[in-house]
């Protein structure tokens, strides 16, 4: 048995979680220094939404703010998100590219990048992997936790020794979802901890009330990290607060060496910030709340709420029930990928035109032909042959990886771009976001040249 360490996510998957990753720099800023001293085995400080995030509503340089949070945090490692192939974005991104993010992640300042992809397949984790390593990073391969027919232990096992093998520093468990229930989690970090040598993390989410406890048995299994996040935003879709889980394992064999007075000052900051975000409405009591239908449908609660919209517009809203059944059984027939950005949004968009549509299959969009193509790699488990009959005939699937077909861009993309070129992480944030970086640095450019700044107030919605 061993202490416990924490990794703090408030800065980043907290406010992505809860206030759809609105939080400024400048709102963080105060409490960076005292975050630094806490003994923290890292602070999630960047990617996931963040960086689209700062481009696309906060008007901020997602490179600069790294840079801030660097500068304040001198001691305790920072860590990001990385979506393997598709970086911070939703497609996927050609080698060069990929690498070139990572090297300027590191030189940014970034020490541990957790790196996944949402189908589990390893082949896109790879370059990103490769590159980290290169860069003296330290490489956290993360798999996307989910349930269903062969999502047995021996599947995870099995998938984190391949990761061990491909030069992981160590592995995460990532419930995107937050459907691991203690039991399980107890089982899952066991059967990790038996087939490789190296530390594991977990990460999960609060959303449908288990968290803790889930962190709690995970901890008496032997799992090396847990995610928490401070109190004024844990809970509901974010993670289980940290002083409780500082507090739960203190005078224990997992004492986290945390002390919880240590903590308070920084409480208070961040509770300020949720006064504030509360009387905006930036966080609405609706993410709070427990969500039922995480268990009962095993489907993400944003996943949920984008399939009332989808219906809503539609005028379809009494087919719920309906879909809901139905994104089961879309699953299954697309090998059971894991439910999170991008296949989430794919399952789900299908389910509603399969039920809307009359009958399965008879409209199909893009993103789900791509998926059964192989565009976006290789699902956990095959494709049911006939519903790949119907929707692509009889054209081969891709089966080598799917950046294998991509020519490097970077050369291409730096000329493109070379008008707003005011340092070289820029041909990256244009790469990733084309048109809002293109947006961001015409506001730049006025700000640079004196030109009064026109604040974009546009408020719009991210998934977790
Ligand atoms: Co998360």
């Amino acid at each position: 048995m061993s202490k416990v360490k924490i990794t703090e996510t408030i800065i980043r998957d907290a406010h992505q979680s809860l206030i759809a990753t609105r939080m400024t720099t400048e709102e963080m800023l105060p409490a960076l220094e005292k975050m630094d001293k806490v003994g923290y085995h890292s602070i999630e400080a960047w990617g996931g939404a963040t960086f689209d995030s700062c481009l696309r509503f906060l008007g901020e340089d997602p490179w600069q703010r790294l840079r801030v949070i660097r500068d304040k945090v001198k001691n305790t490692k920072l860590q990001m998100l990385f979506r393997g192939q598709n970086i911070l974005g939703y497609r996927h991104y050609s080698d060069d590219v990929v690498a070139y993010f990572v090297q300027k992640s590191i030189a940014n300042g970034i020490d541990i990048l957790r790196i996944f992809d949402a189908l589990n397949d390893p082949r896109n984790l790879k370059t990103a992997i490769d590159a980290t390593r290169r860069e003296g990073g330290h490489v956290q391969a993360a798999f996307s936790y989910t349930t269903g027919p062969g999502y047995t232990l021996e599947y995870y096992a099995k998938y984190a020794k391949q990761l061990e093998e491909m030069g992981a520093d160590s592995i995460c468990i990532k419930d995107m979802a937050g459907l691991l229930k203690p039991f399980d989690a107890y089982d899952l970090v066991k059967a990790i901890k038996g087939a490789v040598r190296l530390p594991v993390q977990l990460h999960t989410h609060y959303t449908a009330g288990l968290a803790s406890m889930t962190l709690l048995k995970a901890v008496e299994a032997g799992v090396d990290v847990i995610d928490t996040a401070m109190s004024p935003l844990a809970m509901g879709t974010s993670q289980p607060p940290t002083e409780t889980l500082v507090a739960a394992l203190a005078g224990t064999p997992y004492d986290t060496g945390i002390d919880l007075g240590a903590l308070d000052e920084i409480t208070k900051h961040f509770t300020a910030l949720r006064e504030k975000y509360l009387a905006s409405g930036q966080l609405d009591v609706k993410a709070l709340k427990v969500d039922v239908n995480a268990l009962l449908y095993q489907v993400p609660g944003g996943m949920l709420s984008n399939l009332m919209r989808q219906l809503a517009d539609a005028g379809k809203s009494h087919l719920l029930g309906e879909v809901l059944n139905e994104v089961p059984r879309v699953r299954a027939d697309v090998g059971f990928p894991p439910l999170v950005t991008p296949s989430s949004q794919i399952v789900g968009t299908q389910a509603v035109f399969n039920v809307i549509g009359g009958e399965r299959y008879k409209m199909v969009t893009k993103e789900f032909r791509a998926m059964v193509r192989g565009e976006y790699g290789k699902t956990p488990m095959p494709i049911d042959p006939e519903v790949a009959a119907k929707i692509i005939g009889d054209e081969a699937p891709i089966t080598c990886r799917p950046a294998d077909k991509l020519a490097p861009e970077l050369d291409a993309l730096r000329e493109k771009m070379a008008g707003y070129l005011e340092q070289e992480e820029d041909v990256l944030t244009y790469a990733l976001f084309e048109q809002v970086a293109v947006k961001f640095f015409e506001e730049r450019k006025k700000k640079l040249y004196g030109i009064d700044k026109n604040a974009d107030a546009a408020l719009g919605v991210h998934s977790v």
